[in-house]
């Protein structure tokens, strides 16, 4: 089961906020300056990036009145894109230290700390009301986090009645070991993959109906394809990028994704739930 000491050591960086800067200025912008838009590939950390996040979020139909969760949103970048495309309020959970106080001065940068927000915390235990949230979603998260159902039941707690939960994580869809390091874990300690069939049990014990299901591995490997395309025709890496968050290790944790999903071991999926009204 993954310890959580060892969870925000693997990804923590150390000097993540100027790292982002360095790369911001050599995009030719300033923290004052910068967009939203220029930070995605850096601050959305999970296959697809800010393709991804927008064609996962539009199924939760968010609207300017939704205040929404962002479990586990690391530096923030899917809770910033979701504030400004769709209006709405945003506040986001995440156990890594660095990556909250990292994603605490982007909103600053890109003039949202109004409407996004986030703590350091364990998303299987928050400090939010119950039915505190309209919506809440998670972006590569629940491969870290063993107790699906302490997970499920704490979403389910936070949720208004009728409130919506999207998950897009890495799930186990097949057998075999794994190759390691991966984004997600240094080691098979700090690994937690479920398979769908385990978030279905640990959402439905906690109350939720499933109400949509979604294999995205071909979509996957087309998108970690053209990434390596792009990494082998450039030179040098681009200004921003998850080669930032993840260090010097990045292009082998990301070939031994690719590989363990071309493999059928472990694919992106998407599951939409519903707390009953
Ligand atoms: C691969 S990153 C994804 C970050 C973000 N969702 C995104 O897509 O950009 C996984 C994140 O999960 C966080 N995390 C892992 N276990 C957690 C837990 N029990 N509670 C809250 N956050 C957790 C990590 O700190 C890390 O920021």
């Amino acid at each position: 089961m993954p310890d959580l000491d060892s969870l925000a050591t693997h990804y923590t960086h150390g000097r993540l906020l100027k790292a982002i800067e360095e790369g911001v200025v050599k995009l030719g912008k300033t923290p004052d300056t910068v967009a939203v838009e220029d930070l995605g590939p850096v601050d959305e950390f999970h296959i697809g990036g800010r393709i991804a996040t927008e064609i996962f979020l539009d199924q939760l139909a968010l609207t300017p009145d939704n205040h929404v969760l962002d479990v586990g949103c690391g530096l923030g970048g899917a809770s910033r894109f979701a504030a400004q495309k769709y209006d709405c309020r945003v506040t986001g959970v995440d156990l890594t230290p660095e990556f909250v106080e990292t994603g605490a001065a982007l909103c600053a940068w890109v003039g949202l700390t109004d409407r996004v927000t986030s703590e350091q915390g364990d998303a299987t235990a928050t400090s939010f009301a119950d039915g505190n949230f309209d919506k809440a979603y998670m972006l590569h998260v629940g491969m870290n986090i063993a107790d699906k159902a302490g997970l499920s039941r704490e979403l389910y707690r936070v949720l208004k009645p009728g409130g919506q939960l999207g998950i897009y994580d890495i799930m186990r869809v097949g057998a075999g070991d794994l190759s390691y390091p991966l984004p997600w874990a240094t080691a098979p300690e700090d690994s937690a993959v479920g398979s769908p069939d385990d978030y279905k049990a640990a959402l439905q014990a906690a109350g939720f109906a499933v109400t949509a299901e979604r294999n995205r591995r071909e979509f996957a490997l087309d998108f970690l394809g053209r990434l390596k395309t792009a990494a082998a025709n450039a030179i040098g890496a681009p200004p921003l990028g998850l080669h930032i968050v993840m260090g010097k290790t990045a292009p082998v944790k990301i070939g031994n994704m690719a590989e363990n999903i071309s493999n059928n071991r472990i694919a992106p999926v998407e599951l939409i739930a519903e707390k009953p009204a």
